[in-house]
């Protein structure tokens, strides 16, 4: 198969639709990341996108709706906090975790009682759900368990042959995933993967206090989600999901203010690349290896949006080791960076 390499043309919607309709996968540009779109009501389709992905059939897709009323299509309910933060957050980088209806395919859920829906803000994504009429089903467009793609040139890096299409909408905004909050109890929402909407911002919005503790294999306990332990879930290791956006090369997390005490152990050498939040002050030049910063000024905003393209060209390149900084602070946006720094160290 020859991948074709879109530009985001008015009529891309249009050519899109046509290859969603013929159930072929394409790889689109969203706010976060980009995303591999399928039909999501046509489970051949969905099935390719497990399949090119190497992703296991246990781990749910997100759908992706233009508004709430698409939303309504697919859950069977929408709590008043899920009212809230659609009106605040959508379109953009909020998904929601709801009771499903019966017509959502057990195969995108993964035989949950629950599906995961979300409202991209990206022109592109929406112009294509427009030309498409329905929902798409669409995870990160990157093979199960490496670094989500945050350009097109990533996405054709690894799916280069393996799927029709990648629209290119140029870099994305946000470059890490979406938050993901599931309203299964709708009084205590929990957060499932930290992103670009923070806590904070959530708690302000439904004024309830919201649990940051959540994980895939914790909702397996939430109301709703019983029953499908045994076909499904349950399968699931413990922490199977916690190594998740890693790098082949091994990283080691720091943090500046304890760098100094940490140096007896990290040994630096020559084949290291070290990865500043902001520029290392001087002084930390005399570290043997490369060193690169993510942000001139520490901006959290900045340096989200860079850190995947950043450790994918580190990774791609001469590095043996990656030792990369963490945020001191573990409020707002830091939440979601150090998340994912910490699932590129998990080994
Ligand atoms: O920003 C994003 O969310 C991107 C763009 C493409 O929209 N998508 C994305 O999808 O990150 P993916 O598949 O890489 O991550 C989706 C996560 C998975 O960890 C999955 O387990 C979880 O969402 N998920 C999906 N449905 C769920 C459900 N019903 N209950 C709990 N978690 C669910
Ligand atoms: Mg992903």
């Amino acid at each position: 198969m020859t991948t074709e390499l879109l530009a985001s043309t008015a009529e891309v919607g249009l050519r899109v639709a046509r290859f969603l309709r013929e159930g072929d996968p394409v790889a689109l540009p969203t706010e976060t990341v980009y995303g591999l779109a399928a039909d999501a009501f046509n489970e051949a389709a969905c099935r390719k996108i497990f399949a090119v992905k190497g992703r296991p059939l246990l781990d749910p897709l997100i759908v992706h709706v233009l508004d709430g009323s698409g939303a309504a299509e697919l859950a069977a309910e929408i709590p008043a906090a899920g009212v809230a933060l659609m009106a605040a957050f959508w379109p953009g980088p909020l998904t929601l975790v709801l009771r499903k209806r019966v017509t959502v395919s057990d195969l995108v859920t993964a035989g949950r009682r629950s599906v995961a829906i979300r409202s991209p803000a990206h022109p592109v994504f929406r112009a294509v759900l427009e030309a498409f009429g329905g929902p798409l089903a669409a995870p990160s467009a990157n093979p199960f368990g490496y670094i989500s793609p945050t350009t097109a040139q990533h996405v054709l890096e690894q799916l280069d042959g393996r799927i029709a299409a990648v629209v290119d909408g140029g870099p994305c905004w946000h470059g890490v995933e979406s938050t993901i909050v599931s309203l299964l109890d709708p009084l205590r929402p929990v957060i499932l993967r930290p992103g670009p909407i923070s806590l904070e911002e959530i708690e302000a919005v439904v004024g309830l206090p919201v649990s940051a503790n959540g994980s895939l294999e914790n909702e397996a306990e939430a109301p709703g989600a019983e029953g499908v332990r045994e076909g499904g879930l349950g399968a699931l290791a413990p922490g199977m999901l916690t190594r998740h956006y890693s790098p082949h090369c091994p990283v080691t997390l720091f943090r500046r203010d304890e760098l100094t005490g940490q140096l007896a152990t990290l040994h630096p050498a020559d084949g290291d690349s070290w990865v500043w939040l902001q520029r290392p002050p001087g002084g930390f030049g005399e570290l043997p290896g490369q060193h690169t910063w993510l942000t001139e000024d520490g901006d959290r905003a900045v340096a989200a949006r860079e850190l995947f393209g950043l450790l994918r060209r580190l990774d791609g390149g001469s590095a043996r080791r990656i030792f990369a900084e963490v945020c001191p602070e573990e409020s707002g946006l830091a939440v979601a960076i150090n998340d994912r720094l910490r699932r590129a160290s998990a080994r």
